[in-house]
């Protein structure tokens, strides 16, 4: 565990530990960029971000890409029941490339439900990209409900609400540089 995560946990009372410390995220993340590296020896990627909690892997994951690429962004809303996602998926902002016959990469920060993913890989087949595969950081796989194809996993994580390193509690803790768990 580094300083950083330390000096974190111990100035908010609130944040009850560290699931996944900052130096087990990077060290996974640069593993990714070299696995995913591998599948583009021949071609352009476009490394779509998943608004907002994407933006921290994205940022750190093409800096781990030794294949050039191009990045772009996609912003969703989905409207949460309760406590889970309801699948239905608005799109806010939507690419600003044309994705036909492009390879195309989504990051995203969690598959939970798997909802939001299996309704954004539908939206997006249907403007026919060569090929159409997802990176994850974190896989929550006992909360899947709907199964979607996640061809890379950072951490399968348990079924706990995880804050951190994108991911947010009101808004709040997307800064933070490893993945953690509130008090209940
Ligand atoms: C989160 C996450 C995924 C989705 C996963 O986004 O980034 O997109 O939920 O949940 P699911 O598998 O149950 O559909 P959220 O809607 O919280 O928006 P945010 O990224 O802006 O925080």
């Amino acid at each position: 565990m580094t300083f950083d995560d330390q000096e974190y946990l111990q100035r908010d009372p609130l944040i009850d530990r560290i699931l996944i410390t900052s130096d087990e995220i990077q060290r996974r993340v640069a593993e990714l960029g070299r696995e995913i590296s591998k599948e583009y020896p021949h071609s352009v990627p476009i490394v779509v971000s998943i608004l907002k909690g994407g933006v921290m892997f994205h940022a750190d994951l093409q800096r781990r890409l030794s294949v050039l690429h191009e990045i772009d962004f996609l912003s969703v809303s989905s409207y949460h029941g309760r406590t889970e996602s309801s699948g239905v998926v608005r799109i806010v902002k939507d690419l600003k490339e044309n994705i036909t016959d492009r390879d195309v990469i989504l990051v995203e920060d969690i598959v939970d439900t798997g909802r939001t993913l299996s309704y954004l890989l539908e939206i997006l087949r249907a403007r026919r990209p060569r090929s159409l595969k997802v990176v994850a950081l974190l896989n929550k796989v006992d909360a899947r409900v709907v199964d979607v194809p996640v061809d890379w996993v950072g951490f399968d994580i348990p079924n706990e609400f995880v804050i951190g390193y994108g991911l947010d509690w009101q808004e709040k803790y997307r800064n933070l540089p490893f993945v953690g768990v509130l008090k209940g």
